[in-house]
């Protein structure tokens, strides 16, 4: 059988940490793509060099070029340009665009058949010019942002109540921006509606803190932004997709009249398995979520119609 391959593009935090986290885990070889000379090459050589110690059994290789991705199973798109302090996600559209346009065009070049995990801001119009550049079907063009806003409000609940993240189930829908919707009315704590546990002030408040989750860690890093739960958030997708998991995850992916929305790539929950996006799942929003959603969708259009496709 042969092993699956994980190309990343980007060698730098959420890339190189993506790439440790799938070799860890096994979930196949790892190839790690960087403009930068010696960068992917030297951290591949470095994380292949843990692998005796921590006892996991994968290739890790760093190159300039995409002749090693050839034949990709699932490649992580993270290359691009990070937020400081002061910047929105949409400030970096701009250069961003030029970045993705050129990548995509080499990834499917090279592996026509790949599952794209796009991770580079603005997450949702960087997915969408993923999808229109490479030519692939919607089912294997996705972004990563949900999973992370969701272990973002997971977290601050678990941090509240004192309890393990591993008893908490949330969901959440729209925009990888400042105006995504967290469903608190989703929210449980084995099985605890969370409504139960913590006042409405109190949820309104965590609401309100996993919204701005990115800011925060860019406003502590400074140089940069979040890099671990983004890498991580990224991986779940990709050992879904490796393997046939079928998990319903939140994700950004490609509308077409689910929810009300066309032509827009936008988070909602899906079915992850081996090809990709197998199902969309529809939501059943009260008057105020669907107000919410609304707002959302209408920042990730202005954002899209930037592109000028
Ligand atoms: N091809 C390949 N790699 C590129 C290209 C390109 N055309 N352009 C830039 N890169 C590389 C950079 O050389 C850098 O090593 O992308 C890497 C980005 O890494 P970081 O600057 O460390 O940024 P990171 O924190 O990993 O964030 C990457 O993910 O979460 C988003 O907003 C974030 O858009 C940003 C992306």
């Amino acid at each position: 059988m042969r092993r699956k391959k994980i190309s990343i593009i980007g060698a730098g935090f959420v890339g190189a940490t993506a790439a440790h986290w799938a070799a860890e885990k096994e979930l196949g070889d790892v190839v790690l793509v960087d403009i930068l000379e010696g960068i992917p090459q030297g951290k591949a050589l470095d994380l292949f060099q843990a692998s005796p110690v921590e006892g996991f059994d994968a290739r890790v290789i760093g190159s300039n070029g995409y002749e090693e991705t050839k034949d990709s199973d699932v490649v992580i798109v993270t290359s691009g340009v990070p937020r400081k302090p002061g910047m929105s996600r949409e400030d970096l559209l701009e250069i961003n665009k030029k970045i993705i346009e050129s990548v995509v065009t080499e990834v499917v070049g090279k592996s026509p058949q790949a599952i794209l995990i796009m991770v580079t801001n603005p997450l949702d119009t960087m997915t969408y010019l993923a999808l229109k550049k490479s030519g692939l079907t919607k089912q294997r063009v996705m972004g990563m942002a949900g999973i992370l806003d969701t272990a973002r409000f997971k977290a601050f609940i678990a941090m509240e109540l004192g309890v393990s993240v591993e008893d908490i189930q949330a969901l959440l829908l729209g925009g990888h921006g400042d105006e995504m919707v967290p469903l608190p009315r989703y929210t449980t704590v084995s099985g605890i509606p969370l409504s139960q546990l913590l006042p409405k002030e109190t949820i309104d408040r965590l609401v309100d803190r996993t919204r701005k989750g990115g800011g925060e860690i860019v406003n502590l890093l400074k140089t940069g932004s979040a890099f671990y739960a983004p890498s991580a958030a990224a991986i779940q997708m990709t050992e879904a997709i490796l393997k046939d998991k079928r998990r319903i995850l939140p994700c950004c992916v490609y509308l077409d009249g689910e929810y009300g929305l066309k032509d827009i790539c936008f988070g909602v929950p899906v079915k992850l398995g081996a090809n990709g996006v197998e199902a969309i799942i529809e939501l059943q929003l009260t008057e105020e979520e669907k107000k919410l959603f609304a707002k959302s969708a209408e920042s990730v259009k202005k954002s899209i119609a930037e592109l000028k496709l």
